[in-house]
């Protein structure tokens, strides 16, 4: 295989006065001043993509992109994004690559040199890598890496360290020479580090520069730890993390106040220097800072928005994280798009929206002057049609009955009236997020008579903090003391061991199977008492324990058969007419996701039995990005009180780092979302999205 010139070779041809690197980042340079001048608010001119319907393209990623063609699409989206399916897909295509690289180097005799990232979102290329290593005979023998950063302060082998992380993820796992590996050491006194960190830059010149950089992006948008503020000529230097940063990684340290408050990282000079660059980017709640960085004004408050002045970046993201790209989100603004259904209540939701109207007030001008004139021309409708028929599409998904109303006229009800009672199975991938996302519904489906069955999927031990543990373990203590009773006596070593272990751990250590265990038995207490705010007995919940995640850690689960069989004997034993779930669109690395997974996977087993009705699937969302007006298929308005009475379950949580009490006021912001489409004024809502199979949406 071919390699482009500009990733293959170290620039040295001179042409014209400069080399071939400087060419291309000149050539790069005029190509997009020229994007950055178009008006991204304008219509536009030519007809585009089939991606707007079939997102997923599978071109070649480590592609110059240096001068080329504006398409549609781009005069959005500045950086060349490619979208895949899900990250696995995305991460074998670019290992595919990466393998093809480094073999055609090799062959060579010629070093290649990799600048890698940490974090959950380079984990399956990671896994990629090792499998063609293992199975297809990849050597790294001739690879050189140098990480992007590493968190200050913390010894090599701190669970967290980044070097430990490396080391877990890759290292211990391929054949690179150990003097080939690079990662800032978060150990050096403070008074070297600049030092340090000018050494790090003169080590990667003499490797030649980096050949390819693979980026993650943090929600401030950072790419290394270049957080807001980071200038594009900034170098390898100690940075203070950004608040969201710390929060982001705050389930990884038990606790935002574990994050260490600094980091040394490659600068976004550094970065931009590499030849060819390629960030990756998953999950949701990536979309709003993907489609910032791809399709925003460059700025050092987004060190990522950067990449659109390289020649040879590319943004490699899931479907999740493109959501919120025009072409996605807007795909009216890019190009013709088919009229059906959905895409009218979305853009009619859009652009009552955008001009804060109520969907029926909006006029024909309305539509012309804002690009959705189409959308009246498809159906030589007036707005005054347009406008009705979506408003109740929109009305039609607000029911006080999400199982179903015993005896009412299905035509335009989100969910059907039989069987009643149904059988209700709700999937709580770690114990809170059945309430954040639907506290407020699991109460009504149990008052008005369903069989509610809760069943939380991991025993959420990790998030429970370490001071729950330690009060129990010193009642029982107290016990020993006061009661003297040989009773108690008993629990001395018990209670002694729980005490010792999280000593020894020290504030970040990784809790042993016995902590794990008492962590999760004080969160089933709460998850009870927050289920009997709800209306629900003991009886009707069930935890699951899922093994993937007692024996990982966050970023680093791993899903296994077992996780799978365990949820599909439950959906036979069972047997739902209606299932909640969540994490269709979450972080892949993140329990949620992989609780989805083992639903989905269990899902494809389930005995494909004619006589019995396939039950509805509904997803709800948890501590994702909620779901936009638009999207809803099911909307539950919540009185003041059932607010109120969510918030006291969420509240049970007690020992649990981070409980998300942000949950009511999402809850309010999409009522008044529908209020400001016309709807009824209500306090707040919960909302739903019919789930639909990806092989039934694509047979
Ligand atoms: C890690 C790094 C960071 C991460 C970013 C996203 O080396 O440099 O920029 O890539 O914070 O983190 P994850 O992948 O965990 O979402």
């Amino acid at each position: 295989m071919a390699w482009p010139p500009s990733l293959v070779e170290t620039p040295a041809t001179p042409e014209k006065g400069g080399d071939v690197y400087e060419e291309i980042c000149r050539r790069s340079k005029l190509h997009c001043v020229t994007i950055r001048n178009i008006d991204t608010t304008a219509r536009p001119l030519q007809h585009t993509p089939a991606s707007m319907t079939n997102p997923d393209e599978t071109g070649r990623i480590l592609e110059a992109s240096g001068q080329k063609q504006l398409t549609q699409r781009e005069r959005f989206e500045k950086v060349r994004t490619l979208v895949h399916r899900d990250s696995d897909a995305a991460s074998a295509a670019l290992a595919a690559e990466i393998a093809a690289l480094i073999r055609e180097r090799s062959a060579a005799g010629r070093q290649t040199v990799l600048g890698l990232a940490t974090g959950s979102t380079p984990v399956p290329l990671y896994r990629e890598l090792i499998r063609l290593h293992r199975e297809e005979g990849l050597s790294f023998t001739h690879v050189t890496t140098f990480n992007l950063d590493e968190y200050y302060g913390l010894p090599r082998d701190h669970p967290e360290s980044y070097y430990r992380f490396m080391q877990d993820q890759l290292f211990d796992h391929v054949d690179i020479p150990e003097h080939q590996i690079n990662i800032p050491d978060g150990t050096v006194p403070l008074e070297a580090v600049y030092d340090h960190c000018l050494d790090y830059e003169r080590r990667i010149e003499e490797a030649g520069g980096l050949d390819l950089q693979i980026l993650g992006i943090g929600r401030t948008g950072h790419i290394g730890f270049n957080e807001p503020g980071s200038a594009n000529d900034s170098p390898t230097r100690m940075i203070t993390l950004d608040r969201v940063t710390r929060q982001d990684a705050a389930a990884d340290f038990m606790g935002v106040a574990n994050v260490p408050r600094s980091a040394i990282t490659m600068g976004v000079g550094t970065i931009l220097e590499a030849r060819c660059l390629v960030l990756m980017a998953w999950g949701n709640n990536k979309a709003a800072i993907v489609r910032e960085a791809a399709e925003g004004r460059m700025t050092d408050q987004i060190s990522a928005s950067f990449l659109q002045n390289h020649p040879n970046a590319t943004f490699l993201v899931d479907r999740a994280a493109a959501s919120n790209l025009t072409r996605f989100r807007f795909p009216w603004l890019v190009g013709p798009v088919e009229w059906d259904a959905a895409m009218k209540k979305r853009a009619v939701v859009w652009l009552s929206q955008k001009l804060e109207k109520p969907i029926l007030k909006l006029v024909d001008e309305d539509y012309n002057e804002n690009g959705v004139g189409e959308l009246l021309a498809s159906t030589s409708e007036a707005a005054y049609e347009v406008n009705i028929d979506n408003f109740n599409r929109v009305q039609r998904t607000i029911t006080g009955w999400p199982g179903g109303k015993p005896g009412a006229d299905d035509t335009n009800r989100p969910e059907r009236s039989t069987p009643f009672p149904k059988r209700i199975l709700i999937l709580s991938p770690e114990p809170a997020d059945a309430y954040i996302g639907m506290g407020g519904t699991i109460d009504r489906l149990k008052e008005q008579g369903h069989y509610v069955k809760l069943v939380f999927q991991t025993s959420g031990n990790l998030r429970v903090a370490d001071i729950a543990a330690l009060n129990f373990a010193r009642i029982l203590l107290e016990m020993v003391q006061t009661d003297q009773s040989a009773e108690w006596e008993s629990q001395t070593a018990y209670a002694g061991s729980i005490i010792s272990s999280i000593d020894a751990k020290g504030e970040f250590g990784v809790d042993p199977e016995s902590v794990r265990k008492l962590k999760g038995l004080i969160l089933r207490g709460e998850a009870r008492d927050a289920a009997s705010v709800c209306g629900l007995k003991y009886h009707d919940t069930r935890f699951l324990d899922l093994p993937f995640y007692e024996q990982g850690r966050y970023r680093r689960f791993r899903l296994d058969q077992a996780d799978v069989e365990n949820i599909s004997r439950v959906l036979d034993e069972f047997a739902p007419d209606s299932v909640f779930v969540t994490g269709d669109a979450s972080d892949p690395s993140s329990p949620q996701a992989l609780s989805f997974k083992a639903f989905s996977n269990a899902w494809k087993m389930l005995k494909n039995d004619s006589t019995t009705p396939v039950p509805n699937v509904w997803l709800y969302r948890g501590r994702d990005r909620s779901f936009e007006a638009h999207e809803i298929d099911m909307a539950i308005p919540m009185s003041p009180d059932q607010l109120d009475q969510k918030v006291e379950a969420i509240r049970k949580f007690m020992s649990v780092n981070d409980a998300d009490l942000n949950a009511s006021a999402r809850n309010q912001e999409l009522a008044a979302t529908y209020d400001a489409l016309g709807m009824a004024e209500y306090e707040a809502i919960e909302a739903f999205r019919r789930w639909v199979p990806e092989d039934a949406a694509e047979g």
